[in-house]
This record gives C-alpha cells, sequence and structure tokens, in this order.
C-alpha cells in the first residue's frame, strides 16, 4: 500500500498524515522531517541539503530520490504501507518513485492532494510551532501545546523552523506551484488523484483523508 499526500506548504500533510499513519497503519515517511534529522545529527548530507532548505529551494532529484527511496523500500513488517509526506515533489521523483516501485512489484495506490489557497498558508505558518526531537506540530492559535513553548510528548522546547520565515515561505510557494503542482495533472491521468480541501478545520480534514485512505486500501484489497 502506497500512498502520497500532495500539497503547498503549511497545507498540513504533516498534520494530518501522523493522525493517518496511526489510523491506517501505514508508515509515515516525510521528506522533509528526513532532511532535518540529517541536518540534526550534522551529516554529510544534512549539510549538503542546510543552505538549499533555508533559501525555500528544492533540494536536487537524484540527492532525495536516493534519501527516500531507500526508506520506501525497505518497509518495516509492522505497517501495511507507506505514507509519503512530501515526496514526491517534482515530475522527475514521481517518475523515478513508479519505476521503483514497479521493479518491487508495488505502485502507488492512491494520492490526495490537500487544497488551500496561498493567504491562508501564509497565516499558518507564521503561527507554527515544531519539535525539534520528535517532529510534532502545534499552531499558537488553532493547536497550542498544553504548556506554552514545551512539546506534548517528550517536553521539548518548541521553535519556529527557519524556513518559515515570510521571505523563504514566498520562495517556497513558488516552488510548489512551478516543480510540484504539475504532480496533480500527472496522478490524474493515471486514475489515482482525490481532492480535499484543506482549509477546514483539521478533525473535518482528517474525517474525509480517513474516508478515502480507506477506500484506497479497500480498492487495492478487492
Ligand atoms: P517540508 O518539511 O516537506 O515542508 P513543506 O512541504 O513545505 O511542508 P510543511 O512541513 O511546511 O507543511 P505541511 O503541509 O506539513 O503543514 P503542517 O502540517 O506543518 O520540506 C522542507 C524543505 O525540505 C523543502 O523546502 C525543501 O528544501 C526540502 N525538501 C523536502 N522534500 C523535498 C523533495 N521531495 N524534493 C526536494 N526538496 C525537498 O501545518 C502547518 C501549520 O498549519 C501548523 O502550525 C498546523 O498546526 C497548522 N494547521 C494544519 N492543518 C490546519 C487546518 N486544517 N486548519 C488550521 N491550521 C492548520
Amino acid at each position: 500500500m502506497n500512498i502520497v499526500l500532495l500539497g503547498p506548504p503549511g497545507a498540513g500533510k504533516g498534520t494530518q498524515a501522523q493522525r493517518l499513519g496511526r489510523a491506517l497503519q501505514l508508515q509515515h515517511l516525510s521528506s522533509g522531517d528526513v532532511l532535518r534529522a540529517e541536518r540534526a545529527s550534522g551529516t554529510e548530507l544534512g549539510r549538503q541539503v542546510a543552505a538549499i532548505m533555508d533559501a525555500g529551494a528544492l533540494v536536487p532529484d537524484p540527492v532525495i530520490v536516493e534519501v527516500m527511496l531507500a526508506r520506501v523500500l525497505s518497509l518495516p513488517e509492522e505497517f501495511k504501507g507507506v505514507l509519503l509526506d512530501g515526496f514526491p515533489r517534482t515530475l522527475g521523483q514521481a517518475r523515478s518513485l513508479d519505476e521503483a516501485l514497479e521493479k518491487a512489484g508495488r505502485k502507488i495506490d492512491g494520492v490526495v492532494l490537500l487544497k488551500v489557497p496561498d493567504e491562508v498558508i501564509v497565516e499558518r505558518i507564521s503561527g507554527r510551532l515544531s519539535c525539534p526531537q520528535c517532529g510534532a506540530i502545534y499552531h499558537e492559535k488553532v493547536q497550542p501545546p498544553r504548556v506554552a513553548g514545551k512539546c506534548d510528548r517528550d517536553g521539548a522546547a518548541l521553535v519556529h523552523r527557519p524556513d518559515d520565515r515570510p521571505e523563504v515561505v514566498r520562495e517556497r510557494l513558488a516552488a510548489y506551484h512551478q516543480q510540484t503542482a504539475p504532480l496533480a495533472d500527472y496522478y490524474r491521468g493515471r486514475g489515482v488523484l482525490a481532492e480535499v480541501p484543506g482549509d477546514q478545520p483539521i478533525e473535518k480534514v482528517e474525517e474525509q483523508l480517513l474516508a478515502i485512505g480507506q477506500s484506497i486500501i479497500k480498492k487495492a484489497s478487492s
């Protein structure tokens, strides 16, 4: 089972993927989290991608494809499949993923596009707080932590991501519209795309995503 969550920066992919992954027993694989973990560990890859991420640009396809395919193809047994968040985000990445899955006798079973207007995204990202240790996502107003500034799960001090500055968000949105938005047509053409309005309360979005996720799983197993 391989499901992709598509959408602009700040659409709520991470928020929803954490919930959906648990509900559907899918391994949540976030390319952004993978790269941030590499940076936090000070690896060569982390050093290589730091400036690119902080500028709001996409890291080169060969780099991210290698990193993500290794994870997609080594699925731990306790999961029924993967829920991809942030990968693929160019046509080149989507084609590489299709080829690798086909070789492994797998395929993309469903893709869900979370649609959110740019102006909503800017407000959401400006209020986002993230846990640098476990990746939990909060919002100062919409989804505040129980204790101000501390992660509910592990008590770590919450941070604003360095790429959440308004000027970087503009770059990330431009990269999305130029390089990632065309993936909707790519997957629509393969008959696997569903769309959900992401500009609704978190629980409403979750309800709709869960129903779509369950129908993708049902279809794939029939
Ligand atoms: P990445 O971490 O993937 O960032 P992104 O795609 O820009 O997505 P975000 O994490 O910003 O947002 P999200 O959609 O997960 O929203 P969230 O749930 O946090 O990538 C970072 C960088 O890594 C890239 O810029 C690039 O450099 C590099 N990279 C990663 N993948 C790559 C790839 N494949 N190729 C090349 N480069 C790559 O929600 C946002 C906020 O809104 C939160 O505060 C949340 O609480 C709130 N919120 C969520 N849902 C709602 C709702 N329904 N209503 C109100 N508020 C909400």
